[in-house]
């Protein structure tokens, strides 16, 4: 991931391989965006008409690259579109961040690269250094660990550094703004990286093993690990009954932060499937593509209890995740076996590819035993969330109209696209079962708010509780776009975040 520095120097004295500089559209005509003063002053104040020159016209994201001809130490400035000049005169935030993130994703590499465009607002502003420095973190990420010297596609690395040039590089609110910006990148990061790698390396033991890496020792949490046999023992039904057609057995991990003392905790339930085939419900190949993503929703998870660790937050958390991997073998559960949940609640299994609602029903059980104090779960659950929302958009549903709000709200100032879904009471009983408690499929129509009214059953009455359905988000199966690849995104750990930040303060 691309690392950042802070500088006072003007643009033309940096000894890097590009400038990034923001324009604007105003009319038919380009505009310079501030913090470009520098750069345009050294090209005899030409910037903009030689950028319009090749054919660059403000537009959102749009990356123009000229050669500085030698008026900078630069070689290169690389001019990104803020869209069209705002009224006020203010870029919104995630313009910025979309329009660096771009710019340095243009950018790979590149060792080094600069841009003034923490000053399009003005200057000094906290808000907008931030949007900059997330751009940057963000955008400078590459999957490469699977690419041979000898690909013909190889894939570039990330920028090496970003400087930024602020008014005062050593201001502490400047600072902390990079610190943070570069933890949430990393856990971003960390997030796309676990999403990103194949499942016949990233195991239920190697997701938990991930976990142990990522949070524990010197970050600062306490993780455990409980292996099938213990997770047998202890009732966890839904967890072995999917992880059982697998050669490579479940796990289940508890990740706990303790940074405000005693009191209770927010919990935080991912979904852990490392491979879903479906089972012995089994997917046609086109859908199992890209399941190897069915633990986007315990990445996130993992990440945020990584983020908040590192940034210290005041605020008791504890992350559980819940995996398995859904293969049909002979010892897989079959449609019609019932399985005996944590708390002793049965299900009947109809459909052995509803399997994320069985392994997150015990983790939710769990949580709620340590008497959460709010429980939120993460999960990929539904095709039927990408019918409803599309690829960029995750549901929020809730039994606390509060607790929605805020979830929707965070995700907003994170960047992230997550919208209220509601949990109607009529779609809950066409999971009632002919043999058991309840059955794992119901009402096709709805399927994702099925999905929730499924996991609803397991979370004790009275505790305030959401359910993120990432199925889209998590993974972009289409083209790169702003600062997001290809691939593992890393939603909703951002949104994730900064719910809890805003709980801590
Ligand atoms: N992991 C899938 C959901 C999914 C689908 C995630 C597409 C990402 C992209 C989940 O386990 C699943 O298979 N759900 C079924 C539920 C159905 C059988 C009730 C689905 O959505 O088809
Ligand atoms: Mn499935
Ligand atoms: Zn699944």
């Amino acid at each position: 991931m691309t690392r950042i520095s802070l500088t006072k120097s003007p643009l033309t004295e940096l000894n890097v391989d590009a400038l990034i500089v923001g324009i604007a559209s105003k009319g038919n005509a380009v505009v310079l965006a501030p913090g470009a003063a520098d750069v345009d002053k050294a090209m005899k104040k030409r910037l903009a008409a030689a950028l319009s020159d090749v054919g660059a016209t403000g537009k959102a994201n749009e990356v123009t690259r000229i050669s500085s001809l030698g008026a900078t130490k630069a070689p290169m400035v690389v001019a990104v579109g803020l869209g069209p000049q705002p009224r006020d005169g203010r870029f919104a935030t995630e313009t910025v961040r979309r329009a660096v993130g771009t710019a340095v994703r243009s950018l790979a590499g590149c060792a080094r690269v600069a841009t003034g465009l923490a000053a399009v607002n003005g200057g000094d502003d906290a808000d907008t250094l931030r949007a900059v420095a997330e751009g940057v973190t963000l955008g400078g990420y590459s999957f490469t660990q699977y690419r041979s010297r000898a690909s013909s596609k190889a894939t570039k690395k990330a920028v090496g550094t970003a400087s930024v040039v602020v008014p005062d590089p050593r201001d502490k609110v400047a600072r902390a703004v990079v610190e943070r910006a570069t933890i949430l990148g990393d856990a971003v990061s960390l997030c796309r990286d676990l999403v990103n790698i194949p499942a016949s390396d990233l195991h239920p033991a190697d997701l938990a093993d991930a976990a142990v890496a990522a949070c524990g020792g010197d970050v600062g949490c306490a993780v455990e690990v409980t292996d099938e046999k213990d997770l047998a023992e202890g009732g966890h039904g839904g967890i072995v009954g999917v992880g059982q057609g697998a050669k490579h057995p479940p796990r289940l991990v508890r990740i706990e932060w303790n940074g405000a003392g005693d009191g209770k905790a927010v919990h935080l339930v991912g979904k852990g499937i490392t491979f879903d085939t479906g089972g012995l419900s089994l997917k046609p190949s086109a859908a199992m593509e890209w399941m190897k993503a069915d633990m986007g929703g315990a990445a996130s998870v993992i990440a945020t209890m990584r983020a908040i660790a590192q940034l210290k937050l005041p605020v008791n958390v504890v992350g559980w995740v819940a995996t398995a991997e859904n293969m049909p073998s002979g010892n897989a559960i079959r449609p019609s076996d019932v399985l005996t949940m944590r708390g002793g609640k049965t299900v009947e299994v109809l459909n052995t590819d509803a399997e994320g609602r069985l392994v997150m029903a015990d983790a939710i059980v769990r949580a709620g035993e340590e008497s959460a104090e709010v429980i939120v779960d993460i999960a990929t659950l539904t095709g039927a969330a990408l019918v409803a929302l599309g690829s960029k958009t995750y549901g929020i549903m809730s039994n606390d109209d509060d607790l929605r709000e805020e979830i929707v709200d965070a995700a907003g100032a994170a960047g992230e696209q997550g919208w209220p879904m509601p949990l109607p009471e009529e779609l809950r009983k066409s999971l009632d079962s002919d043999t058991a408690d309840l059955q794992n499929i119901g009402d096709r129509y709805g399927g994702m708010l099925v999905a929730g009214l499924f996991l609803q059953e397991f979370v004790p009455n009275g505790t305030p509780w959401a359910h993120l359905d990432v199925a889209g988000p998590a993974w972009n199966q289409g083209e790169v776009h702003d600062y997001t690849p290809k691939g593992g995104t890393g939603v909703p750990v951002r949104t994730l975040v900064e719910w809890l930040e805003r709980r801590a303060s």
